[in-house]
């Protein structure tokens, strides 16, 4: 239930369905399925089986196993590496959190009441350029997510989540239900699954498979966390299936209920990050109950990101702690610092910095960029590697305890040849080298 939490958030609601809008829908949504089910459960299971074995914080974890497994202590890369990546995602992360949390407000006052979607877009541009109030939310949102980490009181986040991520999944189907009311809703299914692969470059398929690493929290060390709380007798592979189950549908279920609702108003596609903020309220605005529900929404949009920030900062948090001897308050303030000032950066995207770029692109799109599309598919390659070549096959079998012989067989092929080369090849392939 945590792990889904942690893995339910603005990945799937806000940046599945602006990524495919960008990469041209359904050859996306395609390669994005296929990743998640090829690579992103083998990579689960694998991060799961490490964490329980370890129980310690990723780079800690990563050192215990390395040394049993008589190799290299250079392998703890794997821990630092995802634990600089999980700051750095949660220094944009936490922006778009503070989007969120302004959209409550919006919401709850009526302000969407009516709206068409110029009048959202509109509002969002309105929104987004005025630096002092992305500062303002994004501090905000940086806040409520360290006072949670710096008190280390997981627990009653936890058990809230037992119940608002299915009230989150309930207003997303009253969304879609909204969408089949537009008269778009085919053109949307459409758009989104009947694949047409001239839309699919070297760049997309290195995104949708960035994207199956970001939306399941893989390759970043925060699963092997998760893990080390698994009980003994748990199964990991029934878990796995179960967590990136729920993820790709609540995925999918945003991007229904969204794309009719950009064709229906004459919006954009490709519009980008701001794809939601634009639609969604359009949506409420119209419906009976529109105020509640948005409101509803928004917040319950708001604590899947809560819940999924906490999880990208714990590995920092908690490395400071384990090897550093700091307090849980000293150690949170720390890397809450660090994180909260690169967030400028992101915060100045759309307004101040929005026209610098490097290679072509924004602060955040640079940073997300490299996180999503080269971190964690990075990180994930050596994680399988370690699972399934450095790992003795009598630790991962016992481990894994899947029942039948030809389910461990068919996880260790993936994880030894499929996960390595497909990960090495489709970031190749992208970064220009293959
Ligand atoms: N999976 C989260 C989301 O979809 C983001 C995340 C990534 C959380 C990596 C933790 C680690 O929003």
């Amino acid at each position: 239930m945590a792990a889904t939490g942690a893995a339910v958030g603005l990945g799937n609601i806000w940046k599945f369905p602006y990524l495919t809008g960008e990469h041209g829908g359904s050859a996306f949504v395609l390669v994005y399925i296929v990743c998640v089910a090829a690579l992103g459960i083998p990579m689960m299971m694998a991060e799961v089986m490490l964490g329980r074995r370890g129980r310690q914080t990723p780079v800690n974890t990563l050192r215990t196993l390395a040394a049993e497994a008589k190799v290299s202590q250079g392998w703890q890369v794997i821990g630092w590496c995802g634990t600089l990546a999980g700051m750095l995602i949660l220094s944009y992360y936490s922006v778009i959190g503070g989007w969120t949390l302004a959209y409550i407000l919006y919401s709850a006052t009526g302000t969407f009441s009516g709206i068409t979607g110029e009048g959202a877009s509109a509002l969002f541009n309105q929104f987004v350029q005025n630096p002092a109030a992305q500062i303002g939310w994004h501090t905000a949102f940086m806040i409520m997510t360290m006072y949670i980490v710096a008190r280390g009181v997981q627990s009653g986040l936890e058990k809230a989540v037992q119940y608002l991520m299915p009230a989150l999944f309930g207003l997303l189907l009253v969304l879609v239900a909204y969408a089949t009311t537009t008269g778009y809703f085919w053109q949307g299914l459409t758009f989104l699954f009947t694949p047409d692969f001239s839309q699919l470059s070297g760049t997309s398929m290195l995104t949708a498979m960035g994207q199956a690493f970001f939306s399941l929290s893989l390759g970043m060390g925060t699963i092997m966390i998760y893990g080390s709380y698994v009980p003994k007798g748990t199964s990991i592979a029934s878990t796995s299936v179960s967590i990136a189950l729920s993820d790709t549908l609540v995925a999918l279920l945003a991007g229904m209920a969204i794309f009719p609702i950009v064709f229906a108003n004459g919006l954009e596609p490709r519009a980008g990050p701001s794809l939601i903020f634009e639609t969604i309220p359009v949506a409420f605005g119209h419906m009976t109950g529109g105020l509640l529900f948005g409101t509803l929404f928004f917040l319950l949009l708001l604590v899947a990101a809560w819940t999924s920030s906490i999880s990208l900062i714990e590995p920092a948090v908690t490395l400071l702690i384990e090897n550093y001897r700091m307090t849980r308050l000293r150690a949170a303030w720390w890397c809450g610092m660090v994180t909260w000032l690169l967030g400028f950066g992101t915060a100045f995207s759309f307004n101040l910095w929005a026209q610098v770029r490097v290679f072509g692109m924004t602060f955040f799109d640079n940073l997300d960029f490299l996180t999503s599309n080269l971190m964690l598919p990075f990180g994930g390659i050596l994680i399988a590697i370690f699972a399934g070549w450095l790992l003795s096959p009598d630790t991962s079998r016992t481990e894994l305890n899947i029942a039948s012989p030809w389910g461990y067989s068919l996880w260790r092929v993936l994880i030894r040849y499929v996960a390595p080369v497909a990960v090495s090849v489709v970031l190749l392939h992208a970064i220009g080298v293959l």
